[in-house]
């Protein structure tokens, strides 16, 4: 049917005409909000890269947790900044590491709350690379060992989700394999499938305190150049045992969030990383641009996409604006 028959400016004329006819829906538990937690207490320290996000000790965690599940934002992911940094990550496993006191006061204190924690070890290396580094290269098969004790130490002191963003080969299926032996069946696998060697995770590695200390991550995370390659990747995690599935960075890979979706059944994670975060801050602080119009915007267009699930650094602060509409 034709114009003026057909006229589409009809659902649009009022704002209960376009909430009803609305295809796409954005609320507070979609949100997972990524924190950084360091040793100390009642630190909280600004990030300069990030404006709004902290490098938080675990009373001061534990506090803006509280706050967050009261907005209606009921999962969290943890990046630890370690005390010390050596080339095997010991940190990372170590029963007493800053992640595992993190959990453990959590899972303590705020309840409702799902905890996840970023499983890998470039935080934790004086190296800064995501495994065990021999010849100049992360070596696969000796870096899912650590990865093994890592997700194990975090699944016992309460982690809810574990996630590993390593991109080493079969690491999915060990790490599932570890925690079903120790225990821990229960323990849900967020897995980092399609992550790209992305220039989008500057800001991130300096909250984190984590660049790569010579060369950078293209032999392990994915050329931005596949599309085909995530759906492999994809598929071998689930095969593994992955039970939600994640796309990274978001934004530039919206065409990879809607080929994942039409992939598979199991949920699909994005992940709205610190560069697509840190770029609309900093035009915002310049006024050329509207935060919070921008922001939803981005977030809409990431479930438009595809994903169930968004991790991102506008989690609180949208949850807020959604709710005051
Ligand atoms: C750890 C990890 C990174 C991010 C999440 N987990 C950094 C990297 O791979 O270099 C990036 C998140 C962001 O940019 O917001 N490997």
């Amino acid at each position: 049917m034709k114009f003026p028959v057909t006229r589409m400016r009809r659902l649009r004329r009022l704002p209960g005409l376009r909430d009803m006819v609305a295809e796409t829906t954005l609320q507070p538990s979609d949100f997972i909000m990524p924190y950084f937690v360091r040793h100390g207490t009642g630190v909280r320290n600004a990030i300069g890269s990030m404006p709004g996000n902290f490098q938080m000790s675990v009373d001061v965690l534990v506090e803006e947790c509280q706050a967050l599940v009261r907005t209606g934002v009921n999962s969290i992911i943890l990046f630890g900044i370690p005390a010390q940094k050596d080339a095997q990550g010991s940190e990372a496993y170590a029963d007493d590491g800053i992640i595992q006191q993190a959990v453990r006061a959590l899972a303590a204190k705020v309840p409702g709350l799902v905890i996840c924690t970023d499983v890998c070890l470039c935080e934790y290396t004086d190296h800064g690379h995501c495994g065990v580094v021999r010849n100049c290269d992360v070596d696969n098969d000796a870096t899912l060992e650590l990865l093994e004790r890592m997700a194990v130490s975090h699944a016992n002191a309460g982690a809810h989700v574990v996630a590993p963003s390593d991109m080493m080969d079969g690491r999915i299926g060990s790490i599932r394999a570890a925690l079903d032996r120790t225990g821990q069946p229960d323990t849900v696998i967020m897995a980092y499938s399609a992550k790209y060697a992305s220039s989008f995770y500057g800001p991130f590695r300096d909250a984190a305190e984590s660049p790569p200390q010579f060369g950078d991550r293209r032999g392990y995370q994915m050329d931005l150049r596949n599309a085909r390659e995530a759906l492999r990747e994809v598929q071998l995690d689930l095969d593994e045992g992955a039970d939600i599935v994640m796309v990274k960075p978001a934004l530039a890979y919206l065409d990879i969030i809607a080929a994942v979706r039409a992939h598979c059944q199991a949920p699909v994670a994005a992940y709205n990383v610190s560069g697509e975060f840190s770029m609309v801050k900093a035009a915002a602080a310049r006024g050329w641009i509207d935060e919070r119009k921008t922001a939803l915007e981005i977030l809409y267009g990431i479930r438009r996409a595809g994903a169930d699930l968004i991790l991102t650094y506008w989690a609180k602060d949208a949850a807020t604006w959604l709710r005051e509409g």
